[in-house]
């Protein structure tokens, strides 16, 4: 679906009432996406937000709408120091809530190796696979409180590439939940870079609950900065953020970005495209 009206805006921003109707949304554009291409290549996030777009999609695999059978993915990130048996990586994490229930090719599945004995040429690898394999036809991202993408965190630059990043104290707090007071957290992680990420054909970024709202403030209304490095999407010539009623609350231009989409409906129908 090529929207024609959004792009004299920096990002298209969809509102809806909704997490529920995010994951509905979201979804739709990624069997959309693999429909057209069978052998799209994703690039896919982990944390709570994506959880139920990912049910729906192995709802639509089930349900023979749509096939992973040629798809290729990479990850945005994996926590440095951590295999990816161990239960809080983020390849176990991806393993147990989508790949293991689709019809995708493990083999096809890029998680930046957390265990790598060397990190640092694992990354260059890894942008270099992601080359290899055509690119990234579409990048799913979360948004982090502090606005970062990926571990992307405040300060990092908005060119920069796959690479060993520190986590700063709010994410290690954020996160915090996952591990047992006794066990290990890792503060560094291996991340896709902000350039990494921008050369994504097409980023649909989706953000829910009243947490994530002074982030998507920035992220779409603030100024470009290494600050939010979710702003960074503000240069890329398709990004799309889908957002429900709380993470929208702090949005100055919430009612012009709804009229938008109106009018983006009409334009489509009028032309036969819905
Ligand atoms: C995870 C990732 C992070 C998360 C972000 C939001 O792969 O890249 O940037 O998207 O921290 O996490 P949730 O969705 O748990 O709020």
């Amino acid at each position: 679906m090529d929207i024609a009206l959004h792009r004299y805006l920096p990002m298209r921003i969809v509102i809806l009432d909704s997490a529920d109707e995010v994951a509905a949304y979201g979804a739709e554009i990624f069997i959309r996406c693999i429909r057209q291409k069978p052998a799209a290549v994703l690039g896919l996030a982990t944390g709570s937000t994506p959880l139920a777009l990912y049910r729906r999609l192995i709802d639509a695999n089930r349900d023979a709408v749509v096939s992973f059978a040629k798809v290729s993915s990479f990850n945005l990130d994996e926590y440095l120091g951590l295999a990816g048996d161990h239960p809080q990586s983020y390849r176990h994490f991806m393993n147990t809530h989508l790949f293991d229930h689709i019809d995708i090719n493990p083999d096809n599945t890029h998680v930046p190796p957390g265990d790598a004995a060397d990190p640092l040429q694992a990354c260059a690898d890894y942008d270099k696979l992601i080359t290899k394999l055509g690119g990234i036809d579409i990048q799913l991202l979360g948004i982090g409180r502090n606005g970062h993408i990926g571990f992307n965190e405040p300060s990092s630059g908005l060119q920069s590439r796959t690479r060993v990043k520190t986590l700063t104290r709010a994410t290690i707090d954020d996160n915090a939940r996952f591990f047992s007071t006794q066990e290990f957290q890792p503060h560094l992680s291996i991340t896709m870079g902000i350039g990494t990420i921008l050369e994504a054909r097409k980023v649909v970024l989706l953000a829910t609950g009243a947490a994530k709202a002074g982030a998507i403030k920035a992220a779409a209304e603030g100024p470009l900065t290494a600050s939010c490095p979710a702003s960074a999407l503000q240069m890329h010539p398709d990004a799309l953020l889908i957002v429900d009623a709380a993470a929208a609350a702090g949005l100055e231009r919430k009612a012009f970005y709804k009229h938008i989409e109106r009018e983006n409906q009409k334009l489509l129908q009028s032309l036969g495209k819905t």
